[in-house]
């Protein structure tokens, strides 16, 4: 059982019906916080009681999500000290195969739906003291081709961490993402059964094996927590080396 780091305080995590979202919040639980779990999916209300909490079904990308999910959590606990966007959707290709109608998809869900619905929780987050992890990835980091539009929606969740610890540092919040790597979940299932993925991406991995959701949710809660206090602005890589060296094993 880890440290109880987060007693006493409330946290929202989008898109944490199952996969990375689920791991988060199950840490910050285990850690003590009270968390409101968000997802499309109804299976949310399970993963929540299943954590003895909250949720809401709600679509981020929704105008007026980020209003409707701060007071669902305020309704439910009163308060909110750490938002995680999380939430997101891959099924990205190669920019000569990407319609119109994928493109907004992957840059409305995954980037402009970060912004709207941070622009409307902030608010309502302590000064000083409240905290945002945004969900960036390897890929919106360094470049591989097929993913482009989602590659530059997480390009764009990484410079809007940067942004925005910069506008919220002077309130005392500090704003921080972490970009995982290949990490197993529904996400990514698919793609295991793809030989250049396997080979371009996961072979390569210094720490030789995939990610686990866990394996990401330990860096939000760091980075949420009062061990990073000094920590704002940082894009932290979970991704087993794979962006440092993976440029082949000897
Ligand atoms: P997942 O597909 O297992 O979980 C994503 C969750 O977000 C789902 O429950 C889904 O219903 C929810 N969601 C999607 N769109 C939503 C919307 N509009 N409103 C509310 N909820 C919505 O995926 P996974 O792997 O857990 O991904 C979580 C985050 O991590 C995503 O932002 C993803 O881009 C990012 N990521 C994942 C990596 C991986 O290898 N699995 C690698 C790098 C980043």
């Amino acid at each position: 059982m880890p440290e109880k780091r987060f007693t006493g305080q409330v946290a929202i995590v989008t898109g944490a019906a199952r996969g990375i979202g689920e791991a988060i919040a199950t840490r910050f639980v285990a850690e003590g916080a009270k968390v409101l779990l968000v997802d499309l999916l109804r299976d949310v209300a399970d993963t929540a009681t299943r954590l003895g909490q909250k949720s809401l079904v709600c679509d981020v990308v929704a105008r007026g999500a980020g209003e409707t999910i701060a007071q669902a959590a305020l309704a439910a606990f009163g308060r909110i000290d750490i938002l995680v966007n999380n939430a997101g959707i891959g099924g990205s290709k190669r920019l000569a195969d990407s319609d119109d109608a994928l493109i907004e998809r992957l840059i409305d869900t995954n980037l402009s739906a970060v912004l709207r619905v941070t622009r409307e929780i902030s608010p309502h987050l302590p000064r000083p003291g409240g905290r945002i992890v945004n969900v960036s990835s390897t890929f919106g980091l360094a470049g591989y081709p097929g993913t482009t539009a989602y590659a530059v929606a997480k390009a764009g969740v990484a410079q809007f961490t940067r942004q925005l610890a910069g506008e919220l540092g002077p309130d005392g919040i500090r704003v921080n993402a972490v970009a995982p790597g290949v990490i197993q979940t529904p996400m990514t299932i698919a793609h295991r059964e793809n030989p250049f993925y396997m080979r371009v991406v996961v072979e390569p991995i210094p720490l030789e094996r995939m990610g686990e959701p866990a394996d990401v949710a330990g860096p939000v809660a760091f980075l949420a927590s009062d061990d990073a206090a000094f920590v704002t602005g940082v894009v932290l890589p979970v991704d087993g080396g794979y962006l440092a060296a993976r440029h082949g094993k000897l």
